[in-house]
C-alpha cells in the first residue's frame, strides 16, 4: 500500500534553507517524510494526487523545533533557592551551599516511575510549545548506577512518547559526594561508566561542565580526549560564568557543540568558526540567574560560528521548558533577528546534535516534523510574547497537536512507526 500524501500550505513557511528561508507555498509530504516543498500555489495535478490539505494560510510553519540542551531527567525541585537568589546570591555561592547537589540526592531517591512520570510531563508541555526534538544530558546521578537509570529513562522515553529524545551523559556535572577529588572521579567515569554507557548503547555524547570550581580545563581535556576515544561526540558546558577558555578547548577537541558561552573570550570565536563547533546559546539561563550579560549571538554569527538557541531546562538555572521564552529572550535580549532565532532552533539545532541529515529544515527526504504558530509571519511570534503562539505539531508526518490539542491516535501512529523502525 503506498503511504497517503498530505500537504500543507501557507504564505509564511520558514524553511531552514539558508538561500529561500521564507516563502509563500506548500509542502508535500508522504508517510513520515518529506516529498517536496513548492512555492505559489498548488498545482492542480498535486491537489489530484493528495490525500488531505492542511490549509495554515493565517499561520507561520517552521520545521519542528528543536532544543538542544537540556538537563530533563531529575528529581525534585529548587523554587527554595529563589530566596536567595533575590538577596543577590550568586550561583557559585548557591551551589556551594546546594545547587547541583540537592538535585542530586533528589534523582537518587526518586524511583524509575517518578522519573520517567516527571519528565514525561516536561516533555508533553515542550510539545505543546511546539519542540518536536530534544537533547537530554544526565548528570544529576554521578554515581553509576543512577546515571545508567536516567539514561535508559531517556532511550525508554524516546520509544514512549512522540518526540525525539537525542541522550548525553554527562557524569562530569559535579564531583560527587563519594569523592574527594575530581581526579579520582574522573578515572571512575573513564573506566567505569562510559564503557557501560558505550556497550549499552546509552549516548550520543558525552558532556562536561567546564568552569571554575566544578572541572577545569584540564580535566575537560581528559575527560573529552577519552571520550571521543570511546566514540561518542562531545559537548562541552564552557565559559558559562568565568572565561577559561573552554570554547577554545572544545574547538580544538572538535567538538559538536559548545554551550552557554556567556564568557566567552573574543579569540576562541574564530576558533569555533574554525572547527565547525555550534555555539549553544542560552538566553533563559543568563535571565534566570540575574546574569549581567548574554553570550555575544550576534558577534559569533557575524564571525562565521552556527549559532543555536536552546532552554537549558533544568531545575537550577533554567526551570522552564518553554523553547519559546528563549525565543523571546534571544530577540530582546541577544538583539538576534527572528530569522536568526529560527534558525537556531531548527537547522542550527539540528547541526548542535548531529541530526541534521534528518531535521531541521523542509528538505525532501528528511522527517515531516513541523510547528505551527499562531503568526502571520515570523515577527509577529517574536512580538506577540509571553504567550503560546504554537497551536498545531507535526511529528513525522503526524498531526499530533491539533489547535493546542493532543491527537491521542496521532501519537499513537507516530509511536507504532518509531518501533518498528
Ligand atoms: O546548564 N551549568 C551547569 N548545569 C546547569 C545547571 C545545573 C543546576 O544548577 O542544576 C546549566 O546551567
Ligand atoms: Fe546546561
Amino acid at each position: 500500500m503506498t503511504e497517503q500524501i498530505k500537504i500543507l500550505r501557507s504564505n509564511s513557511i520558514y524553511t531552514g534553507i539558508s538561500d529561500r528561508p521564507l516563502i509563500d507555498g506548500y509542502i508535500l509530504i508522504q508517510g513520515s517524510k518529506i516529498l517536496e516543498l513548492k512555492e505559489g500555489e498548488i498545482t492542480a495535478g498535486d491537489l489530484a494526487k493528495s490525500d488531505k490539505v492542511y490549509d495554515f494560510r493565517a499561520k507561520t510553519i517552521t520545521p519542528g523545533l528543536i532544543d538542544s540542551h537540556t538537563h530533563l531527567v531529575h528529581g525534585g525541585s529548587r523554587e527554595k533557592e529563589l530566596a536567595l537568589k533575590l538577596a543577590g546570591a550568586s550561583y557559585m555561592e548557591i551551589h556551594k551551599v546546594g545547587g547541583i547537589k540537592s538535585t542530586v540526592a533528589a534523582t537518587r531517591a526518586a524511583s524509575s516511575q517518578e522519573l520517567r512520570l516527571k519528565a514525561q510531563k516536561t516533555l508533553e508541555n515542550m510539545l505543546r510549545h511546539g519542540t518536536t526534538t530534544v537533547e537530554a544530558k544526565s548528570g544529576y546521578g554521578l554515581d553509576l548506577e543512577t546515571e545508567l537509570r536516567v539514561l535508559r529513562i531517556n532511550r525508554e522515553l524516546d520509544k514512549i512518547q512522540p518526540m525525539t529524545v537525542v541522550s548525553t551523559y554527562m557524569g562530569a556535572h559535579d564531583l560527587p559526594k563519594e569523592f574527594d577529588h575530581n581526579e579520582a572521579y574522573i578515572d571512575f567515569m573513564i573506566n567505569e561508566v562510559m564503557p557501560k554507557v558505550k556497550e549499552e548503547g546509552l549516548a550520543e555524547f558525552v558532556d562536561v561542565f567546564c568552569e571554575e570550581g566544578i572541572f577545569s580545563l584540564e580535566d575537560t581535556r581528559k575527560i573529552g580526549e577519552a571520550a571521543k576515544k570511546m566514540g561518542f561526540k562531545l559537548k562541552i558546558h564552557a565559559d558559562e560564568i568565568e572565561s577559561m577558555g573552554g570554547a577554545g578547548l572544545a574547538a580544538e577537541l572538535g567538538a559538536t557543540s559548545s554551550e552557554h558561552l556567556m564568557a566567552i573570550a573574543d579569540e576562541d570565536i574564530p576558533r569555533m568558526a574554525d572547527s565547525g563547533t555550534v555555539a549553544v546559546v542560552l538566553p533563559a539561563t543568563t535571565f534566570f540567574l540575574r546574569a549581567e550579560r548574554f553570550a555575544p549571538a550576534k558577534k559569533m554569527r557575524a564571525e562565521g560560528v552556527t549559532v543555536a538557541i536552546a532552554s537549558d531546562y533544568n531545575p537550577g538555572s533554567s526551570p522552564c521548558e518553554n523553547l519559546q521564552m528563549a525565543m523571546d529572550m534571544a530577540c530582546f535580549g541577544m538583539g538576534l533577528e527572528p530569522l536568526e532565532i529560527l534558525e537556531g532552533v531548527t537547522i542550527n539545532a539540528a547541526k548542535a546534535v548531529n541530526l541534521d541529515d534528518q531535521y531541521g529544515s523542509l528538505e525532501a527526504g528528511k522527517y515531516a516534523d513541523f510547528t505551527i504558530f499562531d503568526a502571520s509571519s515570523p515577527d509577529y511570534i517574536f512580538y506577540h510574547f509571553g504567550v503560546n503562539n504554537v497551536t498545531d505539531v507535526f511529528k513525522w508526518g503526524e498531526q499530533v497537536l491539533c489547535d493546542r490539542n493532543l491527537n491521542t491516535e496521532a501519537v499513537d501512529r507516530v509511536l507504532a512507526n518509531k518501533n518498528s523502525h
